[in-house]
């Protein structure tokens, strides 16, 4: 599909992205990335309250927008930033809820894989299952920087659920577990696999907010804290920067 800008859910112009757009779930969480980290930032979206802004960081030039939740809103947005805007590089900087045990609140998961019980995989029409695959560069890159700042880091598998709220009985989240999958959340394996598909490049950087098995949660004070930490070491592997 030939998509030009401005696209359904994106009113900026060709041009209006740097090449490396940073996606966390929350439109509140775009701006206030935007906000304290960025130099001279710039709105260029706001459909739906979907705030997107282009800045610098140490002077290069990088964008940060909302994915929204769930693997359709990544994949609408993820779509037209690859296929519209030229972006080449996306970060995604969320939160996850922990499976693995020993895994503690506010570690961070590096997303190597992404399992998944969403239909968006058979939008592709593939004879057999895909593996949502990480940028290894990137990924490489974010493990050592995560090292270099003393921030504690996984590496391995996720699953991207299209649900939430389990039914009673359901042990999906005991099944993923014995297959030694870190932790839950709702939008790599779409990210992913539209990476894979344009060609482009992707990483996921998770924070544990909760843990599915023991039942711990981050305080909201903690939360903005294990938050920056995430910024911070996704904007070490923008070009020319070291952590
Ligand atoms: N499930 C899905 N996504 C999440 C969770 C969860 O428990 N915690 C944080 N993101």
């Amino acid at each position: 599909m030939n998509l030009t800008a401005p696209t359904p859910h994106i009113a900026a112009q060709p041009g209006d992205f740097a090449p490396t757009v940073l996606l966390p779930g929350d439109p509140l969480r775009a701006r206030m990335i935007a906000e304290r980290f960025f130099d001279s930032p710039r709105l260029v979206n706001n459909v739906r309250g979907v705030q997107g802004y282009t800045g610098r960081y140490h002077g290069c030039p990088v964008s940060v927008m909302a994915s929204g939740m769930g693997s359709p809103a990544m994949g609408i947005y993820s779509y037209e930033l690859f296929h519209a805007f030229g972006v080449q590089t996306i970060l995604r900087v969320g939160t996850c809820g922990g499976l693995a045990e020993g895994l503690r609140l506010r570690e961070l998961v590096l997303a190597q894989g992404a399992c998944t019980d969403s239909a968006y995989a058979a939008g592709f029409g593939l004879p057999g299952a895909f593996a949502p695959l990480a940028d290894f560069a990137l990924l490489r890159q974010a493990a050592d920087a995560a090292a270099a700042l003393h921030l504690p880091a996984r590496v391995g598998n996720v699953v991207t659920s299209d649900r939430f709220y389990a039914e009673p009985g359901d042990d999906s989240a005991k099944k993923w577990r014995q297959m030694g999958v870190l932790a839950v959340e709702m939008e790599t394996a779409a990210l992913y696999m539209n990476a894979a598909r344009a060609g482009r490049r992707a990483l996921s950087i998770l924070t544990v907010s909760d843990h599915l098995f023991t039942g711990e949660a981050t305080p909201a004070e903690e939360r903005e804290t294990a938050f920056t930490d995430m910024v911070r070491l996704a904007l070490s592997l923008l070009p020319g920067e070291s952590a």
